[in-house]
């Protein structure tokens, strides 16, 4: 396996998402990492990682003296990228200067001198950078790989003690052979071995669930139909059968008929025989009446699942005794908060993906916590879940209630379905649905003026939301065919009593959410 080790870069997990593609496991720990931790790992080589600071500042990030010399000992091989390409040489008295002129995007690389690191490239390459720092004086025994215009040393080795280093960064897609730099690292330097396979994963990962659970316990899970819960409960279903018990709330903010079409998949298609289907929605639209504010509808939600969730679990816990578990959908990006992400995602909004309170004793079991979302689909489709769950775009905990704007009622909420369910019809046929992050409805509620046929009408304005992202941190919005936008527009004006509008969003993220709530 292979060590990510984070030192802020907004890159980590795509680091770790990389070498796994590679076919190496990888994981991504903290640069505090602990001695004990490597020495459990016994990581084939350790990766570290970009950041935003410089290594000569007071603070910066460091791992500890005692672990550094051990990897050095150790001669585990290490590849340096970018911060983590200065704080190798710092750390063994080489010398790093901050340049007035900063390196930033496509640069164009010359490799000076033949190595293992940058094998198989061509004379020049591109590559992307991101630095104001330089190495300016490297310690005795390292060889200059390759310079750029600007920077005499793009990259280093010292082969004796396996370290390697680029001022670049060969995990992102702008690098184009960047892929081929990991490649060398991984096979050729750390000599890894293809081992990371998904099938060999699932298999593993039944004879663990069925291991831990033994032949008696029972296991209940939250089913949402999202594309994490789903995986979940079908890995679950493989393993324990039907001592997995699941529970799928309605709570009224679903799409059109979301609710049956999940009963349908688990239940029919699935064989799924403890689904238990809880109907609240009265319960939430009930809570719900009046309130506009959209942290307190978050946080009504969430309290509000956790309540209905709970009885229905105490409710089970009487009916089929030896129910010993709480199974969840966490997946690996949800747990490991890289230095990056977890500033980034300083509290926006509020996200009620919810856990259930401690007192209830249930042991947690997260199977696919060391996966990323990638990962999840592949395993969804290996496990038979049709490609319409496993695809499905992102769907917010509170549903609904985000993209009908101020107070909720029951009205405003069919009138938003009927509006969603037309604009998913048509971009189906249009086959955009996979090219784009998410696509949905929203009722702004304010009424505006129209004429249908010799009437006047006084009605609600529908927003359509398209974008296009990668991970949602940032998001385009699609720019969309206007003879589309314009069917969709007709249709929805003439099929759903309610709306006498439709406005298109143009908006990206930041500085708007995806969400409006
Ligand atoms: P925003 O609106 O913050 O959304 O740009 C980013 C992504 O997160 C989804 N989202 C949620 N997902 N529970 C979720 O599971 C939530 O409460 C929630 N709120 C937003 C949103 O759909 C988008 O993909």
């Amino acid at each position: 396996m292979i060590i990510v080790l984070d030192f802020g870069g907004q890159y980590c997990h795509l680091i770790a998402r990389r070498i796994r593609d590679l076919g190496v496991y990888s994981e991504i720990f903290p640069f505090s990492i602990k001695l004990e931790t490597i020495k459990n790992r016994q990581p084939e080589g350790i990766i570290f990682s970009g950041g935003p600071r410089s290594v000569y500042e007071s603070d910066s990030p460091n791992l500890t003296k005692e672990v550094f010399q051990y990897i050095l000992d150790k001669k585990i091989p290490i590849l340096g990228i970018c911060y983590g390409f200065h704080l190798i040489i710092h750390n063994l008295d080489g010398k790093i200067v901050s340049k007035k002129q900063k390196e930033y995007g496509k640069t164009k690389l010359e490799i000076i001198k033949s190595n293992l690191l940058l094998d198989s490239l061509n004379p020049t390459e591109i590559v992307w950078n991101s630095h104001g720092d330089h190495v300016k004086k490297l310690p005795p025994n390292f060889d200059i790989l390759a310079k750029t215009e600007t920077c005499p040393i793009a990259s280093y080795a010292n082969r004796e003690k396996h370290i390697y280093g680029v001022q670049f960064h060969p995990e992102v897609k702008n690098t184009p052979k960047g892929q081929i730099i990991l490649e060398n690292f991984l096979f050729k330097i750390a000599h890894c071995k293809k081992e990371w396979e998904l099938k060999n994963w699932i298999k593993e990962s039944i004879k663990g669930i069925k291991e831990k659970i033994g032949n008696e316990d029972k296991v209940i899970l939250g089913l949402s139909g999202g594309v994490d819960s789903s995986v979940t409960a079908a890995l679950l279903h493989k393993a324990i059968g039907d001592r997995l018990h699941c529970i799928f709330v309605n709570n009224g903010l679903l799409r059109k008929n979301e609710e049956n079409e999940v009963q349908n998949i688990f239940k029919e298609q699935l064989g799924f025989k403890n689904f238990h289907f809880v109907n609240a929605e009265e319960i939430f639209l009930e809570k719900l009446k009046g309130i506009d504010n959209p942290e307190e509808k978050r946080r009504v939600i969430g309290h509000t699942f956790i309540k209905v969730f709970e009885k229905k679990t105490l409710e089970l816990e009487k009916a089929f005794p030896n129910i010993k578990y709480l199974a969840q959908g966490t997946i690996y990006p949800d747990r490991v908060e890289t230095a990056a992400t977890s500033k980034a995602t300083a509290k926006i909004k509020s996200h009620h993906n919810v856990t259930l309170p401690d007192d209830m004793k249930l042991e947690l079991i997260e199977p696919l916590k060391d996966l990323y979302k990638d990962e999840v689909r592949k395993i969804g489709l290996e496990l038979d879940l049709s490609k319409e769950v496993v695809y499905r775009h992102p769907f917010p905990g509170p549903g609904l209630a985000v993209r009908c704007l101020g107070p909720i009622d029951k009205n405003k909420l069919e009138i938003l379905k009927d509006a969603d369910t037309i604009l998913l019809e048509e971009i189906e046929k249009a086959n955009l649905y996979d090219k784009l992050w998410q696509i949905f409805c929203v009722l702004i509620p304010v009424k505006t003026v129209g004429v249908m046929g010799d009437y006047r009408t006084y009605e609600y304005i529908c927003s359509i939301r398209a974008v296009e992202s990668i991970d949602a941190m940032t998001a385009s919005f699609a720019k969309l065919d206007w003879d589309l936008l314009e069917r969709i527009g007709t249709r929805i004006i003439n099929e759903v009593k309610g709306f006498n509008r439709v406005v298109y969003d143009i908006s990206n993220k930041p500085p708007s959410t995806i969400e409006y709530e």
